[in-house]
């Protein structure tokens, strides 16, 4: 199995929460596999591993909320990112409110959006999401610093990868 790690190495990509909401249970988790995938219609993919008690919340949702942070923001990097919710209620002790279709939304994230789920995709130990946007805030200072992958490299994922 040939490895990609040469070549992601050299990159230092944005860093997301997203969020889902099924049934009345809240998820979370702080999510570097990401991107915008087509201008039109609008649509972006994020990734979420089959082991995070986020993708099981997600497997169940209509809709997922993306967040962005700001480099500062690493106390909230940490919880998303170094918690899992299987031990922790990650919304208990932050502000959030139901977005659109209930997805939460972070209040303190500078920037985000909630987007439909319109399919979902194997990739291997992670599914696509493949979401159209419905709501999409940008931030009041777009000179904003956001959190990227090498800010947060220094946290041990909340849970197990293996
Ligand atoms: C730098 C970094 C990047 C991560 N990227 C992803 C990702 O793209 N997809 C994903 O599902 N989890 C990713 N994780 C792992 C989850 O954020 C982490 O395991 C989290 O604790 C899962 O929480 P949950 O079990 O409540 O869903 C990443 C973690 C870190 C620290």
């Amino acid at each position: 199995m040939t490895d990609l790690d040469p070549f992601t190495d050299a990159l230092d990509y944005p860093m997301y929460v997203v969020t889902a909401e099924a049934a009345g249970e809240r998820a979370g988790c702080l999510v570097g596999f990401g991107s915008q995938c087509s201008m039109r219609p609008a649509r972006f993919l994020v990734w979420l591993s089959k082991l995070n008690r986020t993708y099981r919340v997600a497997a169940r949702a209509d809709r997922l909320a993306v967040h962005l942070l700001r480099r500062d923001q690493d106390d909230l990097a940490q919880l998303f990112g170094g918690e899992t919710g299987d031990r922790t209620d990650k919304f208990a002790h932050i502000p959030w409110h139901p977005g659109p279709g209930g997805a939460p939304v972070l209040d303190e994230a500078p920037a985000w959006f909630v987007g439909r789920v319109e399919n979902r995709v194997d990739g291997g130990d992670h599914v696509g999401f493949l979401l159209a946007p419905e709501e999409v805030r940008r931030p009041a200072d777009k000179g904003f610093r956001f959190l990227s992958l090498s800010d947060g490299l220094g946290i041990r994922p909340g849970h197990p990868v293996d």
